[in-house]
């Protein structure tokens, strides 16, 4: 997920990740209409070394883009991974592995923008409280209390692990206008 306002801080923080980029494992992110991003996640049957790269390098990747947030459907993985972070100095990543919400409360409608989908953003509607239970990098349990944005980025991300982009949410007629407008782009970008 990406942030809809805040461009100083997004150019500067471009700047250091073009910097830092020849050092990191930057993934390739799947652009929206790919089909693969309709592929359902399946469960992370144990948390390994091979899990905490894949975490790692999706958390380079949210930071370099950058995002807020992003599912391991993005990079083509299609296991339960979500990495999460909302603060404006990117060091609170929260990681969730096999994320479960176990309650929903409230509702809340935010303009909302997708690393899969650039320069989109359009309003949805969300929960705005959600109890996650998820398991750590350390295939630890936890459960999270989320509300507000934080929550939003968590169903967000948990939508593409189920195959759901958030443009999906739109009207049939806004989608139709929607591919149209990126195909004309992509165009425009050859
Ligand atoms: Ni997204």
């Amino acid at each position: 997920m990406t942030k809809a306002h805040g461009l100083p801080w997004r150019v500067k923080f471009c700047i250091q990740s073009i910097k830092l980029a020849s050092i990191m494992a930057i993934l390739q992110i799947l652009q929206y209409p790919d089909e693969r991003l309709h592929t359902i996640a399946k469960k992370v049957v144990q948390v390994n070394d091979v899990t905490r790269k894949l975490v790692k390098n999706m958390a380079q990747t949210m930071y370099a883009a950058p995002g807020v947030g992003l599912a391991a459907t993005q990079v083509d993985v299609h296991e339960q991974v979500i990495v999460v972070d909302i603060s404006e100095t990117h060091n609170e990543l929260r990681v969730f592995i096999n994320p479960e919400i176990l309650c929903i409360s409230g509702e809340i409608e935010g303009e909302e923008g997708c690393l899969s989908v650039p320069g989109i953003y359009e309003n949805v509607r969300r929960a705005e409280k959600v109890t996650v239970r998820a398991l750590d990098q350390n295939g630890e349990t936890f459960t999270l209390e989320a509300e507000g944005f934080l929550a939003v980025c968590i169903q967000h991300e948990m939508d593409h692990l189920r195959g759901k982009v958030f443009v999906e949410y739109l009207s049939q007629l806004k989608q139709t206008r929607l591919r149209a407008k990126l195909k004309k782009r992509r165009r425009e970008a050859l």
